[in-house]
């Protein structure tokens, strides 16, 4: 406390503002108030920086492109992981990496299914594709269940993305939200 006011005084701007200080829009007010995290959902949306503008199908395709952008980043990150371990006998690490390899394929590839529904304006699917997304998350995680997952970071972001998504997907068919 001491030390931002102190930071305050120096350089006359608030370092220490946080999400739930930040100025949001309207709009990502009542979406992130509607997730678990609110401040990673406040955190994640203005890494776009289009986000202060956007109108709920705007602010869809963030979001969206948003979780694309980091299932496929871990993806890679999967595929690095697997190919360091080279060709010998599997063991339990390298299956448990298979199996993280196959989710993520199947999450990569239902978020390439809803950024393709929004973008010709049909939203009927697109929380159940958020959904698979995150289950591939949370997947991957429970494979590596009692033992360190080198992903546990990256498969908390992608399935806080993946909320956020379903929340904003469920503003376009459910007229009471
Ligand atoms: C994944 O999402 C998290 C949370 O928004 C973010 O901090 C991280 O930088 C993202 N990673 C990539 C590679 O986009």
């Amino acid at each position: 406390m001491f030390f931002c006011f102190i930071v305050v005084f120096i350089f006359l701007t608030d370092p220490c503002a946080s999400a739930k200080t930040r100025k949001v829009t309207k709009l990502v007010h009542k979406v992130c108030a509607k997730t678990s995290d609110y401040t990673f959902c406040v955190e994640s949306l203005y890494a776009d920086p289009h986000t202060a503008e956007a109108d709920e199908y705007f602010l869809a395709n963030i979001a969206f492109r948003l979780a694309y952008v980091n299932a496929t980043s871990t993806q890679h990150h999967i595929d690095k992981l697997l190919k360091k371990l080279g060709t010998s006998r599997p063991s339990h690490y390298q299956r448990r990496l298979q199996r993280c390899r196959s989710d993520y394929k199947k999450g990569v590839s239902a978020i390439e299914m809803g950024l393709n529904d929004l973008n010709s304006e049909s939203f009927d699917l697109l929380a159940g594709y958020a959904g698979v997304a995150a289950h591939a998350a949370g997947d991957c995680q429970s494979s590596f269940k009692g033992t360190h997952s080198p992903l546990t970071s990256m498969n908390n972001d992608l399935k806080g993305l993946c909320e956020i998504c379903v929340v904003i997907s469920k503003l376009f068919t459910d007229p009471n939200l």
